[in-house]
């Protein structure tokens, strides 16, 4: 198929859940030793939301998700495919499946996709190749991610960090172009530098024959080299995506990135000379939720009216993998 066969994608709605427990710093503080005094200079972080053991990541995320059809003023049986970006599935053969029958959205197709942090640029990318191509009409994207359930308490490198919360996005194929451009990347020579694994342990299963046990590992970080290796890439995924969509950064009224850090968003800011005002920053209330964390800074600027329909944007991932990618889009329905 020609690019010129392609069908136009839109970006037509957005919704997150959260759950309601904060953590603040403070009371992190009764945890291990850290203050406020020292998280909140170094990541932008005062608080995070903390999803308590009897709720599930499923729940989460049908809850992002059921809202994202209603505000596009769909049925979920509208619904072609559901991708789930997540690297916290409660359950490993996959946690989509299980949106999909809760949801009620039953021609819709469902998998997982795990890109860490990039995770919701990947999906909106695969996602939009099915409804280019013409094989679907609506898919709908559930970011979710429950990184409390996977942060060593005891550690106050990481367990300062990190958040839970979901979002989700519906895109629908129409008659005019919503998602410009994209550039998705990885680079395996940097797997180490943030991980969350599950480690085979040896097990005598006969006399001669050993197999592996998986046990999961806690998250573990290289914060340092991860800083430098998100300050140097994403702005030129950035540049690379708005050539592709044939737009220069001073026309973008919002960029949204992957909330890790504040710091890292004004590193990039300022190497793209774009006023760091039009950078999207939830970091504050709900931390690095991974996956979640993009829709988490639409939503809000959607929320607030910061972002109208056709207004562009300009949303980027990075992270663990290592990944990273971006995607330029005009937000919202535009064939209304
Ligand atoms: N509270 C108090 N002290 C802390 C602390 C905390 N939460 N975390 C680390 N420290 C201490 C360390 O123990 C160390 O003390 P020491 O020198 O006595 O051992 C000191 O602060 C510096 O630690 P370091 O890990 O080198 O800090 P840093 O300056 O690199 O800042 C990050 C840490 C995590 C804020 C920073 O590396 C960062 O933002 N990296 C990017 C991480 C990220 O965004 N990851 C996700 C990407 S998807």
């Amino acid at each position: 198929m020609t690019s010129s066969a392609l069908k136009p994608v839109q970006l037509v709605s957005v919704a997150t859940a959260v759950p309601d427990c904060v953590l603040s710093n403070d009371e992190l503080g009764q945890v291990v030793d850290t203050s406020d005094e020292w998280i909140f200079p170094r990541t932008g972080i005062r608080e995070r939301r903390i999803l308590p053991p009897d709720r599930s990541l499923v729940d989460l995320a049908t809850a992002a998700g059921r809202e994202a059809i209603a505000r596009a003023q769909l049925d979920p049986m509208d619904i072609d495919i559901v991708i789930l970006a997540t690297s916290t599935a409660s359950e490993r053969f996959g946690s989509a499946g299980a949106i999909q029958g809760v949801l009620g959205a039953k021609r819709a197709v469902a998998f997982d996709l795990t890109a860490a942090c990039t995770g919701f640029v990947f999906a909106v990318a695969t996602a939009a190749q099915f409804l280019q191509t013409g094989c679907y009409r609506r898919a709908l994207v559930i970011a979710a991610d429950v990184l409390s359930r996977t942060v060593d308490w005891s550690d106050r490198r990481t367990c300062v960090l990190f958040g839970d919360g979901a979002g989700a996005v519906v895109l629908e194929a129409g008659q005019t172009a919503g998602l410009l451009g994209m550039e998705l990347r990885s680079d395996g020579t940097g797997c180490d530098l943030l991980t969350l694994r599950n480690e085979a342990e040896p097990h005598q299963l006969t006399d001669s024959i050993q197999v592996g046990q998986y046990r999961n590992q806690f998250i573990a970080m290289n914060g340092r080299e991860v800083y430098k290796f998100a300050v140097r890439e994403v702005p030129e995924v950035l540049e690379k995506t708005l050539f592709h969509s044939g737009l220069e950064a001073k026309e973008v009224d919002g960029f949204f990135l992957h909330q890790a850090n504040q710091r890292i968003l004004d590193a990039i800011a300022a190497r793209m000379d774009v006023p760091v005002e039009r950078f999207a920053s939830v970091m504050d209330r709900f931390g690095n939720t991974s996956a979640a964390s993009i829709p988490l800074a639409l939503a809000d600027w959607v929320e607030r009216g910061e972002l109208t329909v056709g207004q562009l944007a300009v949303a980027a991932g990075f992270g663990a993998g290592l990944t990273w990618g971006a995607i330029a889009f005009r937000w919202g329905r535009l064939d209304d």
